[in-house]
């Protein structure tokens, strides 16, 4: 039996989301290969097991051959439990601390997809400093704050997210100057760094990635999202939101998006799993980068396990695979 501590909830906006993740990932480990120790983080940052408070967590943790880390976000998704993990040598599932917390950051992924060379949206990054904004230039300079210096070099509509964010939290689109400047103030509620990057009129599609052997891409899907762009609600609210496997796109598309989402991960030296985001632009079909999410929702009806069943790998087995890569170091 491979004790398995399947840790979940954690401090960030995705608690609940977690929650649902771990449920599913719960239900379906095989009892017969493993013992499960069900690991609950409450919103305020205290360890649970099975309910009861953990008095001693390195020595909780200790016990346990590995670990499933089924967190998004803050705290979980963004390498500092994988630190925690690393540092006292327990094997666990997914990105290391460097591609969680790169992965975790849109302002440092775009940086990196950058340097890959990876197709993205325009952008400029910002930072709030006390109530004042700066614009930090590609130089990593800071410079005055001004929203004319935005709206010349990226048109609208413009997207404005909290650097370190999940499941569209703080996420909003503006379409003139005084939605912008609300947009820029509301991302800065959530986090002091700020990505503020051009809309692009697209189609969204994932495509999931899975590391073993070799780093495999599964096919890719698209999100038909119920609202105008694919906001929290949208995501959890809205049964009206769909997904449709494969992608309504041509076979060319999805190679090359199967492709770029290999390239990313590597690019972020991911490891284990992850779900890369793309838009393909209406009209001219370019491909975008969004983003990697390293810690992907997990649920049995989510986007990544859902990628892979499509090719014939079914939840039960992904979840194998990853654990024996976790334990096997791989
Ligand atoms: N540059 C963009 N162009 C068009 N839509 C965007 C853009 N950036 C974000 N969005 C919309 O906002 C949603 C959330 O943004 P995203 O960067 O994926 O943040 P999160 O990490 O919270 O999922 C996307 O799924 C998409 O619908
Ligand atoms: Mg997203």
């Amino acid at each position: 039996m491979i004790k398995i501590g399947v840790v979940y909830g954690g401090i960030s906006t995705e608690h609940d989301v977690s929650e649902m993740s771990a449920k599913s990932v719960i239900e379906n480990l095989d009892n017969e290969k493993y013992e499960i120790h069900n690991i609950y983080i409450n919103k305020y940052g205290k360890w649970f097991e099975d309910d009861k408070q953990i008095d001693n967590l390195l020595w909780n943790l200790k016990e346990l051959d590995v670990v499933f880390p089924v967190l998004h976000g803050k705290g979980g998704e963004d390498g500092t439990i994988q630190g925690l993990l690393e540092m006292m040598k327990i094997p666990y599932v997914g990105c290391g601390v460097l591609a969680s917390s790169v992965g975790m950051d849109k302002v440092y992924s775009k940086i990196i997809f950058e340097k890959a060379k990876i197709p993205q949206a325009p952008y400029v990054y910002i930072k709030k400093v006390e109530e004042d904004y700066i614009i930090i230039n590609e130089n990593f300079e800071e410079e005055e704050f001004d929203i004319d210096k935005i709206t010349e070099q990226l048109k609208f509509p413009i997207f404005v997210k909290p650097s370190n964010s999940g499941s569209s939290v703080g996420v909003k689109k503006a379409t003139n100057i005084e939605e912008l400047k609300k947009a820029i103030q509301y991302a800065g509620q959530y986090d002091t760094k700020i990505l503020v990057e051009q809309g692009i009129d697209s189609i969204e599609v994932e495509c999931a990635i899975l590391d073993g052997e070799e780093v495999i891409a599964s096919t890719v899907g698209e999100i038909l999202p119920a609202e105008e762009f694919y906001s929290f609600d949208a995501k959890y609210n809205m049964p009206e939101s769909k997904t449709l496997i494969p992608a309504n796109i041509t076979e060319e598309q999805i190679k090359e998006i199967r492709q770029l989402a290999i390239k990313a991960f590597k690019a972020i030296d991911g490891k284990g799993l992850s779900r890369v985001d793309f838009f393909v632009e209406k009209g001219t079909n370019k491909i975008y980068i969004n983003e990697i999410n390293t810690m992907p929702g997990f649920t049995k009806i989510s986007m990544y396990p859902k990628l892979f069943e499509a090719v014939g790998i079914s939840y039960s087995e992904l979840l194998d695979r990853l654990i024996e890569n976790a334990v096997n170091n791989k």
